[in-house]
């Protein structure tokens, strides 16, 4: 049975969160963006593992040695679900931001006075602001320029990408507007230069089936609170290119990777949530491995998020005084919709969708140079409603229905 195939109904009774009501309404999570619903396999995970395992790492005792087997099955995974060939490309880590700035400050040692680094307009401040921290040493940082669309400008790509390139960092997707980046542009450009391509996926991960192979990234991040589990980062490395870098870590730390990457302890319960997960979104299809699972789940997730995210753009685009941001309904956009409305600053609007049960963030989500850039900081930013895998047609159109309720005064 495939996603497509089990109702929407059976999914979402995954989720015990989704039974809490306000004045009667089930609340409808738009929130997805910045951290999804969890299903109760990986609560009780969680649990599980401070009932039954709880243990440091590397003992000889039944604990120690289970956690350690356990964080071993998330890394492998991981990587069926990122499409890595091994558990051994597959760091682990507190958050996607920490990791990134642990990679910068690694590539800070490979990089000299007058190296160039790309990063973009439309990134999360995740995937920019490590990048940026390297000016400090005389790295000089470019910016891909974003188009009023909200996508990045291809030409101005070709431009900034050049023999003195050392690392393109870019995100595959975009969280405030949904906008889905040319990755095999930079990808290509980047490779004639011999530039590392750094990808941030946290806004794909959860709503695409990724490839890391077929990206053919040399680091790819990602955020398991995005894909239905807790709060975990996430870092893909090219098979080899890991152990010739030198990432901050104590000598007395596995030297090797994915070891190398990592400091101190992991968060094992997470970790134990994130296995859960994974396993919960292949348990929605069938195939011969976890990778062919979890593939034709988030290939059907992405079919059936994209007409959720087209219906509420067509909805939403009928209404007066609303102004939609970020590319229109496309096969190739995340199902993330970014909205204003005339007279009404963002957290006005997310605030009375709130108290309708419409649950939708407002701001610039740290894409605050793509906000800036759109002239949105003054009235707060944007109104961001996040499709998800529990999300139904029937709270899309509450959604349009409250936003509608708010344009009309
Ligand atoms: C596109 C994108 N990149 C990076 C991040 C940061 O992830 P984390 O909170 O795990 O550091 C987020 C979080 O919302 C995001 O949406």
């Amino acid at each position: 049975m495939s996603v497509a195939e089990c109702t929407i109904a059976t999914c979402r009774e995954s989720f015990p969160s989704l039974r809490r009501t306000l004045s009667g309404r089930p609340l409808a999570f738009f929130d997805g963006p910045g951290g999804t619903q969890v299903p109760q396999p990986v609560i009780a995970a969680v649990s599980d593992y401070y009932t039954s395992c709880n243990g440091g790492s590397n003992g000889k005792f039944i604990t120690s040695q289970e956690s350690d087997g356990l964080i071993h099955e998330t890394r492998t995974a991981l990587a069926a679900f990122l499409g890595a060939r091994s558990w051994r490309e597959i760091s682990l880590g507190a958050n996607l931001t920490s990791m990134a700035f642990s990679l910068s400050r690694a590539m800070a040692r490979e990089l000299m006075d007058g190296d160039e680094i790309v990063i973009t307009q439309l990134d999360h401040e995740a995937n920019r602001g490590p990048w940026l921290a390297l000016t400090e040493q005389g790295v000089v940082v470019k910016e891909v320029n974003m188009l009023p669309g909200g996508t990045l400008d291809p030409e101005d790509m070709a431009r900034k990408i050049n023999p003195r390139t050392r690392l393109v960092a870019i995100g595959h997707s975009s969280s405030a507007l949904g906008t889905v980046n040319d990755l095999a542009l930079a990808r290509k450009l980047s490779g004639q230069v011999g530039a590392w391509l750094v990808v941030d996926a946290a806004h794909a991960a959860p709503h695409f089936s990724l490839d890391v192979e077929a990206m053919d990234a040399d680091f790819l991040l990602c955020s398991a609170g995005k894909f239905y589990g807790p709060q975990a980062g996430v870092l893909y490395c090219r098979p080899g290119l890991l152990n010739q870098l030198r990432p901050s870590r104590l000598r007395t730390q596995e030297a090797k990777a994915p070891f190398r990457f990592e400091t101190g302890a992991q968060n094992h319960a997470a970790l134990a949530g994130v296995l859960a997960g994974l396993r919960w979104l292949a348990g929605l299809s069938e195939g011969a491995t976890l990778r062919a699972r979890l593939r034709s789940t988030m290939a059907a997730v992405a079919e059936r998020e994209r007409q959720l995210a087209n219906q509420a753009l067509e909805q939403l685009r009928g209404i007066a005084g609303v102004s939609l941001w970020g590319p229109g309904p496309s096969a190739n956009r995340a199902p993330t919709v970014a909205l204003t409305v005339a007279g009404h600053p963002a957290g006005e609007v997310a605030r009375r969708l709130g108290e309708r049960g419409v649950l939708v963030g407002d701001g610039d989500f740290h894409s605050a140079r793509a906000v800036e850039l759109l002239g949105l900081e003054a009235q707060g930013g944007l109104v961001r409603a996040g499709i998800s895998i529990y999300t139904t047609a029937e709270e899309v159109h509450r959604l349009c229905e409250g936003v509608a309720a708010i344009a009309r005064g």
